[in-house]
């Protein structure tokens, strides 16, 4: 209840995806996403930190670049769960970390439950791939059409009307 994009749930809402969330541990330096990966999970910091590590591109030439570092409440993996496009970057515990782990069908039911929870997330989605394009010097798109073709691609992933 303290994860601020599952704030809007009730209380049994809460208790209902924790009781579909896998708890699982990483020791530091470990690797939770890699990506290019296909993935149908996504994943909340509990207890620790990750980094979020960009793919190498011709551009970078094999040099790491770290995009953002994520505490506890903070969420990551939703991009290929909810796009279904193979993961777009590499995720590495920091610190011993513990985090939830949870499913596409528990996800599915929450955004039935709560279809304005898919568009809140189209936001952060939004935010984070311009970020990467930026990183990979692909075409820049504007914020505003990534968040509608996210958005229509989450609702078409999940079948939701
Ligand atoms: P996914 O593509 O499933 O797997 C890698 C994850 O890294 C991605 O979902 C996001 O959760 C996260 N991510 C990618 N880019 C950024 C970014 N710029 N800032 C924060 N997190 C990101």
């Amino acid at each position: 209840s303290a994860i601020e994009i599952f704030e809007p749930l009730s209380d049994e809402e809460t208790m209902q995806l924790a009781r579909q969330t896998e708890r699982r541990m990483f020791a530091p330096g470990e690797t939770i996403i890699r990506a290019g990966d296909e993935g149908e999970t996504m994943f909340v910091v509990n207890r620790g930190s990750v980094k979020i590590q960009a793919p190498e591109t011709a551009d970078n030439n094999g040099k790491t670049i770290t995009l953002a570092t994520l505490h506890e409440g903070r969420f990551f993996g939703e991009m290929a769960l909810l796009t279904g496009e193979p993961r777009s970057a590499t995720v590495i515990a920091i610190e011993e970390s513990e985090v939830f782990e949870i499913g596409h069908d528990a996800v599915k039911r929450m955004f039935e439950a709560n279809p304005y929870l898919a568009e809140s997330l189209s936001d952060a989605i939004a935010e984070r791939r311009a970020l990467l394009d930026a990183n990979a010097e692909a075409k820049p798109e504007t914020m505003e059409q990534h968040r509608a073709g996210i958005f229509a691609g989450i609702k078409r992933f999940f079948r939701l009307s």
